[in-house]
């Protein structure tokens, strides 16, 4: 959350204008998944952090692309660990929740990145020809 609103704040130039609104759609959505997160741990008997983890920063666009990336990636194996351990059938439900909504984050920056690899001849199989 820190982290890509710092982004969208660090951020500019003509990036500024396309880019600006992902970091801060990003930040709102990781405030999101921690409130929820928070509230579960106190029913589950915990308390939650007050720590923040390590915060990246850029002024470089691709640099704060793939600080993001990195993020989403620990964010996809932190969530997994702990569903790995997790006997409390709802909070897995959860978990698994969170896992698919990282790992699209984790797709959309690969994307971004230009880190994705189409199978060859994939872009000129009937379906992606143009009409
Ligand atoms: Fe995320």
């Amino acid at each position: 959350m820190v982290q890509y609103n710092q982004h969208s704040m660090l951020l500019t130039g003509p990036d500024k204008e396309v880019f600006e609104e992902l970091f801060t759609k990003q930040a709102e959505e990781a405030l999101t998944h921690a409130k929820t997160w928070g509230e579960k741990i106190v029913y589950l008997g915990g308390v939650p952090t007050v720590e923040l983890g390590e915060i990246h920063q850029s002024t470089d666009l691709t640099e704060m692309l793939e600080m993001d990336l990195e993020l989403e990636t620990r964010a996809v194996e932190a969530y997994s660990l702990a569903r790995d351990v997790c006997d409390h059938v709802p909070t897995a439900y959860l978990l698994e929740d969170q896992i698919i909504a990282e790992q699209d984050d984790v797709e959309r920056l690969a994307k971004i990145l230009g880190q994705v690899r189409l199978a060859r001849g994939a872009a000129s199989a009937p379906s992606a020809q143009a009409v």
